[in-house]
């Protein structure tokens, strides 16, 4: 299998997922909000969408994800939904849709699944344990999500990087024996990153973890350079397009201030 081949031509499913590792296929996962996102996502060859509570970040303009509902969830999953044909799914359950109680977990996440996700990810390890059961009793497919996880944010004192190997390592493995059948690791130091892909047999998605997880992950708005309210350091820019609506812009702007758009060709003879 050549390096740059996605997972699957097919649909992407949760046992294609569980099988990168031996296959030594490395994971794409990247973020969309929308059908027009996760079309062009689908069709770029990407393994996994996530439809991440970062929406509540880049595209409402709130400080945190905290405030991200599961309606809006369910919303942005129905949308991205509609643009698949081959990604695997997976949809974020937001702040306070699945810390109550092992119910209110199956509830959130059964929603998302009939939004049309094919699985769902939740932040937190050992603390989440009677959540992540109760989701594998319901046959609803997880993704842990361990180390810096934003919904804690007022906990860690903002965005920052979790250097507890042994409690970090500790969750990876509550998630793992769980039965996720994934996990993110965020924003832990590489060395963190790197043993706890080696302690666990479920593939890991890096992003701020360094390059020894199975797969790597990171949200549509900074690979795209559409973000500009921070940038942390893990985050590679792979185009400027916020440079380029700009200029697009002040093109527009500036054609139909002059009349040289609309021109002759955009008009109905
Ligand atoms: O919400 C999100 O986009 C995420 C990723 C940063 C992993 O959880």
């Amino acid at each position: 299998m050549s390096a740059s081949a996605p997972l699957s031509s097919k649909p992407v499913t949760v046992p294609d997922f569980l099988s990168a590792r031996a296959r030594g296929v490395r994971l794409t996962m990247l973020t969309a909000y929308d059908y027009s996102m996760a079309r062009l996502l689908d069709e770029g060859g990407v393994d996994a969408i996530l439809v991440g509570d970062s929406l509540g970040m880049v595209m409402q303009g709130n400080a945190n994800a905290l405030t991200v509902t599961l309606d809006e969830m369910i919303y942005h999953t129905r949308c991205v939904a509609r643009g698949v044909t081959r990604c695997l799914i997976v949809a974020d359950l937001p702040f306070l849709s699945y810390q109550v109680s092992p119910g209110q977990a199956v509830r959130s996440a059964g929603k998302l699944l009939k939004a049309g996700a094919h699985a769902v990810k939740l932040e937190g390890g050992v603390r989440m344990l009677p959540a992540l059961d109760a989701l594998q009793r319901a046959d609803i497919p997880v993704m842990g999500h361990v180390g810096l996880t934003p919904q804690s944010v007022h906990r860690m004192g903002g965005f920052k990087v979790q250097r507890d190997a042994e409690e970090l390592l500790a969750d990876a493995r509550a998630v793992e024996a769980a039965g996720a059948f994934s996990l993110v690791v965020e924003g832990v130091p590489t060395a963190v990153g790197k043993a706890i892909t080696e302690m666990v047999t479920i593939p890991t998605i890096g992003i701020g973890a360094g390059p020894d997880c199975d797969g790597q992950v990171l949200v549509w708005h900074d690979l795209l350079g559409l973000f500009d309210g921070f940038r942390p350091k893990f985050v590679k820019r792979y185009a400027e397009l916020g440079v380029s609506a700009r200029e697009a812009l002040a093109a527009y702007c500036a054609e139909v201030r002059s009349g040289a758009f609309p021109g002759a060709e955009h008009g109905f003879q």
